[in-house]
């Protein structure tokens, strides 16, 4: 059974339970600026998870591509993955407890699905505290499952109880949905190794159990004050793993070993002339790194390498599978022929894939041209540091704006000498020359916009006036539901149920004119998430921020409009000239869009 089959079966199963499928939304989070990348199947439903109804109905099924970047330097391990498909499954308010598990359980082991023997299937499930009580429901539909296969499940022995910590299911550290979960294990069979611990078990980390599947149920809705109340709509979110899964059913060790890894491992082996086994961290680490690269750009939302945000991990991922190739001896461009081959498995169900294409492979090589050429001198430049001490921190700030070695990359390189950067005084560097740079309006740092020019920070700062006044004419039921800028335009989407009269398009228009007319000044605020709720900052508050600690950046408009946002603005209002709505339009159900331009003083 190939990745691919197990992806459709996995579709098919739920479509003949109710489920309509949907596509995979984009990697690249449409609006959530307090996260890089979407995380999780259920990331991109938040909001019809605490009660907004989805178009499709009240049962949903997909396979969304996920980032996850909070190891990237783990990747080269047996198990991390930063691009990962996610299978899911979804109940708005719909089925719960019982259906969810019971499909689960189906899927995983019936012989017409996956057909993995019960026998190897181990649970756990929420074991209670002040919040909420031991789940008995689902642990009492597991007995009653595993004992249509004739298996006796015993609490604290197949089926296991945990804390909070393992057996509850965001919201990540904030507010929002949340739940007890039942995690679906495993067991490879694998002899217990007891430097974990004398017994093994579900949890146990010594390899012999692998989590395969997370059923959420969202019953709660964590509050600011840390308490938690029962949620309008119960709802079920589950997740998992396609290429672990992928790795169970094909009876591999590791996902690198699936069908899905093997053509692109063939193909560093090709270019490189070396073998897998023995260079398992290198090929592991391109692969991924190139897969990740390959989804992030070619998505309908693509990001390039840059060095901010997204594209700063498009880079990091980039430089270091460039490192990775040169050290395995692949001495000419090799990214963009590996990403060919990633687009060959990933294309017919990822159609952006090939449509993106020459994208793809324009960005590979242009970054691996760019950084090609100064890896040699920046890997000599920092042997000779090296060899003089220790690296200060102004130093491998160096190796970042002269050869373009993202802090990370330096940083591992040390570690493999046993030395470590200061990220202090890296960072302290950083501000100096991001100030420097903001001022001149030149150098390498530059805000979140893909073109920075002066008329697309114009409309950037527009777009934050407008989504202020939109509130203040129609409601705070208005979102963002999504924005676009370009030089000519902005373009916002937005949720509001009906067409906007032309009164309310002028009154939206006066609202904003007005402040550019007063000038205020724009300015920029590093808080944590609950300071920016207490300033009554907009935005949607997701996961915490991945890149640059937890604090977000709050763009405020003197008192007018205050919004979590990565930059740039400009300096006053005043430089925006005069605001005009060009079309106001039905975007989907529940959903706008407004096309508007800036004219006249600079
Ligand atoms: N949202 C759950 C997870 O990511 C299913 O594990």
């Amino acid at each position: 059974m190939t990745t691919a089959d197990i992806r459709s079966k996995f579709l098919d199963f739920f479509k003949e339970k109710g489920h309509a499928i949907i596509p995979s939304a984009s990697v690249v989070p449409e609006n959530d600026p307090t996260v890089l990348f979407t995380t999780a199947g259920m990331h991109p439903l938040v909001p019809y998870l605490q009660g907004q109804k989805h178009p499709m109905g009240t049962r949903l099924a997909d396979s969304q591509k996920c980032v996850r970047t909070d190891d990237i330097d783990e990747v080269g391990d047996n198990r991390h993955l930063t691009f990962f498909e996610m299978l899911g499954n979804w109940s708005l308010g719909d089925y719960f407890k019982r259906e969810s598990i019971s499909w689960s359980f189906e899927f995983l082991t019936d012989e017409k699905w996956l057909g993995i023997d019960p026998k190897k299937i181990y649970v756990t499930v929420f074991e209670g505290d002040n919040d909420a009580p031991q789940d008995e429901e689902s642990i009492g539909i597991w007995q009653a499952l595993f004992e249509t296969r004739g298996i006796v499940a015993d609490l604290g022995n197949r089926i296991r109880a945990y804390p909070k910590k393992k057996n509850w299911w965001g919201p990540a550290g904030l507010t929002g949905p949340c739940g007890p979960d039942t995690e679906i294990f495993y067991d490879t069979g694998r002899t217990h190794d007891k430097a974990f611990g004398e017994e093994c078990h579900q949890n146990c980390d010594c390899g012999r159990f692998v989590e395969i599947w997370n059923n959420v149920f969202m019953e709660y809705d964590k509050q600011s004050d840390g308490s938690f109340r029962p949620l309008a709509q119960k709802n079920v979110d589950t997740g998992m793993g396609l290429e672990r899964i992928a790795a169970v059913i094909q009876n591999v060790e590791t996902v690198f070993e699936t069908d899905a890894f093997q053509p692109i491992i063939q193909k560093i082996s090709d270019l490189s002339g070396k073998a897998y086994i023995g260079n398992e961290r290198a090929f592991r680490i391109i692969a991924d790194h190139l897969r990740a690269a390959a989804f992030i750009i070619g998505d309908e939302r693509g990001v390039v390498p840059s060095n901010v945000g997204q594209g700063y991990i498009v880079r990091r991922l980039l430089r270091r599978a460039i490192r990775e190739g040169r050290r395995l001896g692949i001495a000419d461009a090799f990214t963009a022929r590996i990403a060919d081959v990633i687009i060959g498995i990933y294309g017919t169900h990822y159609t952006e894939l090939e449509t993106n294409r020459a994208k793809i492979v324009d960005e590979l090589n242009k970054e691996e041209d760019k950084f090609g050429k100064s890896l040699e001198k920046g890997m000599k430049e920092l042997e000779k540091m090296v060899s003089k001490g220790s690296l200060t921190g102004e130093q491998a700030f160096l190796l970042f704006s002269s050869y373009g070695f993202p802090l990370e990359l330096t940083e591992e390189i040390l570690r493999e000498k046993g030395q470590s950067v200061d990220r202090g005084v890296f960072e302290a560097e950083f501000k100096k020359h991001q100030e420097l740079s903001r001022t001149a309006s030149a150098g390498t740092f530059k805000g979140g916009l893909a073109d920075n020019s002066v008329e697309t920070t114009r409309l950037h700062t527009a777009t934050h006036l407008l989504h202020q006044a939109l509130r203040m004419v129609l409601g705070d039921h208005v979102e963002q539901k999504g924005s676009n800028i370009t030089a000519e335009r902005l373009r916002f989407d937005f949720s509001h149920p009906q067409k906007m009269t032309p009164e309310e398009i002028k009154k939206v228009e006066d609202i904003v004119n007005d402040i550019i007319k007063q000038d205020v000044p724009m300015h920029c605020e590093q808080l944590t998430v609950d300071e920016a709720k207490k300033r009554g900052a907009i935005g949607l508050f997701g996961d915490k921020y991945a890149l640059m600690g937890d604090k977000i950046n709050v763009y405020f408009a003197g008192d007018f409009s205050k919004e979590i946002c990565g930059g740039p603005h400009v300096e006053r209002t005043g430089e925006l000239g005069s605001f005009k709505i060009q079309k106001e339009e039905a975007v989907s159900a529940g959903v706008r869009r407004i096309k508007a331009t800036v004219s006249g003083r600079l």
